[in-house]
């Protein structure tokens, strides 16, 4: 039987990328993120499909690689920060594997994201509030979306750790 692919889910900020790559290495299955699979794609960065497309644009594009990735199956996919706030990719990405949360206090996303500008959804002047306002509202689906939730304030490896025990 196929293995299902594990999908990392969270806040910007919460690791995906890092654990996700860690994770791909210890369970011997492939590494995607989801942004970096779209601007291969599209050959530009996330930044500039919004600042040129716009954001419903990016959705979209969002929308059909989660469409594609879950067709696959052996993959550690890191999501967007947005990807499992839709049901539609809830509902695709689910079918294919397993939702991970990954759980970490706003507080620590905030310090991580201080000095960040590759975010678009965050540049501009009231970045802290408007972080938070996302946060909030997006937690509840985050949690409804996942299988599992583990903290993720700790290190990577420690997370990784576990993310495998609880799988
Ligand atoms: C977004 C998060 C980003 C990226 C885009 C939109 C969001 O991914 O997909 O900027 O809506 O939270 P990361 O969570 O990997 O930063």
């Amino acid at each position: 039987m196929a293995r299902k692919n594990i999908v990392l889910c969270g806040f910007m900020g919460c690791g995906k990328s890092t654990i996700g790559s860690l994770l791909a290495k210890k369970t011997g299955c492939a590494f995607i993120d989801l942004d970096r699979y779209i601007e291969k794609q599209e050959n530009r960065s996330v930044s500039q499909i919004f600042e040129e497309n716009g954001e419903p644009y990016f959705r979209e594009r969002e929308r059909h690689a989660a469409q594609t990735l879950a067709a696959k199956s052996g993959l550690v996919i890191a999501a967007g920060g947005g990807t499992l706030t839709f049901q539609e990719n809830v509902d695709v990405l689910k079918r294919s594997g397993r939702i991970v949360l990954l759980d970490v206090p706003v507080e620590v996303v905030a310090k991580r994201l201080q000095n960040d500008t590759t975010r678009p959804l965050l540049n501009r002047p009231d970045k802290e509030a408007a972080m938070r306002e996302l946060y909030d509202r997006r937690l509840p689906l985050y949690r409804a979306a996942a299988d599992i939730v583990v903290d993720a304030s700790q290190s990577p490896m420690q997370v990784c750790l576990n993310i495998m025990a609880s799988l």
